[in-house]
C-alpha cells in the first residue's frame, strides 16, 4: 500500500535536507486543511525565516506527481497536501484484494515479544465487573499486538495465593459440611470467608490457626494443598464459563502461587544488593531515592511472603522465559502505587531493557446505574448472569424485529456479547464507566449492535450483487463523489489506527474508528444507489462495500466482537 506520508516526506527531505522531516508532518483534524500538513513554524528556528515564507519557498521547490499529490497549498505557515483521491482508492482496493481479512495487519512487531497480563481474578472471590474490564481490554490488546506481528503471550496472573487461604482452610474445616459447593461455589466461598473474618476479629486463637494453616500450605502440607486445589478448581470452573462466553484465551495461567518457590531468590538478591532494611520486623525496600515515599514491603513481620514479592518474582521469570520487549499489566488504577513500587524495586533484579518494557495499563472503575458494587456488601452482580441477561435481552429484540431469522440464538449471543464488549471498549481505559444495558443494546446509538447492523447491511448489499467483482473489472474513477472518497480515506487509515491503539494501549481508538467507518458507510449508502443498471458504477460501489465489510469485520474481531451474517 502506498504510504502517502512517506511519499510527502521523501519530497520534503529532498528540498530541505532535514532527515526527521517525516516526524513533523501532521494529519489535520479538519480534512479541508488537506490530508497531510507540515507546520512550518517548527522549521522557523532552524532556517531563521518566517513560517509563511518557508511554506511558500517549499511549495515552489517541490516537484509534484499529480497522480499522487493533487494539490499543495500554503495557509498561515502550514504547507497543506491534498492526496489524489483516485490514488487512495486504488491503493486501498489493491491492498484489500491482496490481504483480504488480514487487511491492516503488519509485520512491524516481528521478532519482538510482548507479555500481556490481563483478567487475573482472585480464587474463591467473585469475578467482578472490574475484572470484566481488564479481561476485555487485555484480550483486545493481545489480539491487536498479534495483528501487528508481535509474538504475544497472554498471561492470567491468578490471585491464587496469600494468607487469606489460611483463613479459607480454617473456615472449611469448621463449616465445610454446611455448604454444597457444587452449586454456586464462589458465593459460598465468599460467605465462608466473611464468616471466618468476623470470627478472627473476635477470637485471636482462630486467627492463629489460620496463620498456621497458611504456613502449612507454604510448606506443602497435603491436606492444606488439597483444599487449596479444590478452591482453585471450583473457581476456575466458574471463570472458564465467562472466558468461554467471551471467547477469551490465555497462553499461561501462572498465577501468584506459581511464584511461591521463587520468592526466596528475590529477597536474597535484594539483600545481597544491600537495599533491604527492617521496619517493625518486616523487610522493606526504601524507595525515597526514586521519588516514591512509601517503601515496598517484601516480607511481612511473620515471615510470610507478600503480593509485591510475587510480582517481582514474576518479572524475573518473564524476563528469563519470554525475553520480553514489553510486559503490560492491565490492572485497575487503584494499584498505581503498587506497580510504581514493584517496577522501582525490579531495577535491582533485571536488566534495564526489561525495566523500560514494564507498563501498567491502568483503567478506571465500573459501576452499575444502581451504584457502586462491593463484594463485602454482597450486592455484586455475577458476571455470568450479566452476560446471559444481555444475551437474553438481545434475543428479545431480535424476536421482535426479525422473528424469522435463522440461528436466532447464535445471533443473540453475538449481539449481546458485542454490546458488552463495545461498551467496555468505547472509552479510554482510564475513564470510569457506568454499565447500562439500555445504552449498550441500543441499535441506533454508538453501540456494538449498531456496528453489527451496518456490517449486516454490507452483507445484504453484496448478496444482492451476487458476487464480489474482480478488482480488474473495477473502474475506480467513477467513485469521485464526496461520500465515497471520505469513506475510502477512512479505510486507508485502518493500519495507522491499529498502530496508534497499540502504541497507546487503547483499544477504544479502534472502537471509535469503526463507528466512523460505519457512519461514513451509512452516508455513502444513503447517497448512492449501489445496485444500478450502470454495471461499471455498480462494480465500483460493490467493491467499496466489500472493503467496508472487511474492515468492519477485521476491526471488530480485534476487539473481540463477532459479526453475525444476518440479524
Ligand atoms: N488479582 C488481582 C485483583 O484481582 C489483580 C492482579 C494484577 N496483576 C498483578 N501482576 N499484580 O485485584
Amino acid at each position: 500500500m502506498i504510504d502517502f506520508k512517506d511519499e510527502i516526506a521523501k519530497k520534503l527531505k529532498k528540498v530541505t535536507n532535514i532527515e526527521e522531516i517525516e516526524s513533523y508532518i501532521e494529519i489535520p483534524s479538519n480534512k479541508e486543511m488537506g490530508d497531510y500538513s507540515l507546520p512550518c513554524f517548527k522549521l522557523a528556528k532552524e532556517l531563521r525565516k518566517a513560517p509563511q515564507m518557508i511554506a511558500n519557498e517549499l511549495k515552489e521547490k517541490i516537484t509534484l506527481d499529480e497522480n499522487i499529490i493533487s494539490k499543495v497549498e500554503v495557509v498561515n505557515g502550514y504547507l497543506n497536501f491534498y492526496i489524489n483521491p483516485i490514488a487512495v482508492i486504488k491503493t486501498v482496493f489493491e491492498e484489500i484484494n491482496d490481504k483480504k481479512e488480514q487487511y491492516g495487519s503488519s509485520e512491524i512487531g516481528k521478532g519482538k515479544n510482548i507479555v500481556v497480563e490481563y483478567s487475573s481474578p482472585n480464587i474463591a472471590k467473585p469475578f467482578h465487573i472490574g475484572h470484566l474490564r481488564t479481561t476485555l481490554i487485555g484480550s483486545a490488546l493481545y489480539k491487536i499486538y498479534k495483528y501487528l506481528g508481535y509474538n504475544t503471550i497472554g498471561v492470567n496472573h491468578l490471585g491464587d495465593y496469600g494468607t487469606q487461604f489460611g483463613k479459607m482452610i480454617e473456615a472449611y474445616k469448621m463449616w465445610g459440611n454446611e455448604y454444597d459447593l457444587t452449586v454456586d461455589p464462589i458465593n459460598k466461598m465468599v460467605d465462608m470467608y466473611v464468616r471466618i473474618n468476623d470470627l478472627c476479629k473476635k477470637d485471636e486463637t482462630v486467627l492463629e490457626k489460620c496463620r498456621e494453616n497458611f504456613r502449612l500450605l507454604e510448606a506443602g502440607d497435603k491436606y492444606c494443598t488439597d483444599l487449596w486445589n479444590k478452591f482453585k478448581d471450583l473457581s476456575m470452573q466458574e471463570f472458564n464459563k465467562i472466558y468461554n462466553i467471551l471467547d477469551v484465551k490465555f497462553d499461561s495461567y501462572n498465577g501468584e502461587a506459581f511464584y511461591a518457590d521463587k520468592m526466596d531468590y528475590i529477597i536474597k538478591t535484594l539483600e545481597s544488593k544491600g537495599v533491604v532494611t527492617e521496619s517493625e520486623g518486616a523487610k522493606i525496600v526504601d524507595l525515597s531515592d526514586m521519588g516514591i515515599s512509601t517503601p515496598c514491603i517484601i516480607q511481612k513481620t511473620n515471615g510470610s511472603s507478600i503480593y509485591a514479592t510475587r510480582d517481582l518474582a514474576a518479572i524475573v521469570y518473564r524476563a528469563k522465559t519470554y525475553d520480553f520487549d514489553k510486559c503490560l499489566y492491565v490492572v485497575a488504577y487503584e494499584q498505581n502505587l503498587h506497580f510504581k513500587q514493584v517496577f522501582a524495586v525490579a531495577k535491582y533484579l533485571v536488566d534495564e531493557k526489561y525495566i523500560n518494557g514494564l507498563k501498567h495499563v491502568a483503567f478506571g472503575m465500573v459501576s452499575l446505574p444502581s451504584g457502586k458494587m462491593s463484594t463485602r456488601l454482597g450486592n455484586v452482580v455475577k458476571i455470568e448472569d450479566l452476560l446471559n441477561k444481555t444475551i437474553e435481552e438481545a434475543k428479545e429484540i431480535i424476536e421482535e424485529k426479525n422473528p424469522d431469522l435463522e440461528d436466532k440464538d447464535e445471533v443473540a449471543k453475538k449481539v449481546g456479547i458485542g454490546a458488552i464488549v463495545f461498551n467496555t471498549l468505547s472509552t479510554s481505559n482510564i475513564k470510569d464507566q457506568v454499565f447500562d444495558w439500555n445504552t449498550a443494546l441500543n441499535f441506533n446509538g454508538e453501540t456494538g449492535p449498531y456496528l453489527q447492523y451496518m456490517y449486516v447491511r454490507t452483507n445484504s448489499v453484496l448478496e444482492k450483487v451476487g458476487k464480489i467483482p474482480d478488482l480488474k473489472d473495477v473502474d475506480v474513477n467513477v467513485l469521485s463523489d464526496d461520500a465515497s472518497v471520505k469513506l475510502v480515506k477512512e479505510l486507508y487509515d485502518f493500519n495507522n489506527i491499529i498502530m496508534q491503539s497499540a502504541d497507546k494501549n487503547e483499544p477504544y481508538i479502534i472502537t471509535k474508528y469503526l463507528v466512523n467507518v460505519a457512519k461514513l458507510f451509512s452516508t455513502f449508502y444513503n447517497e448512492n444507489k449501489i445496485i444500478t443498471d450502470d454495471k461499471n458504477l455498480q462494480n465500483a460501489r460493490a467493491y467499496l462495500t466489500y472493503c467496508v465489510n472487511i474492515v468492519l469485520k477485521s476491526g471488530a474481531k480485534l476487539l473481540g466482537i463477532q459479526m453475525p451474517n444476518k440479524m
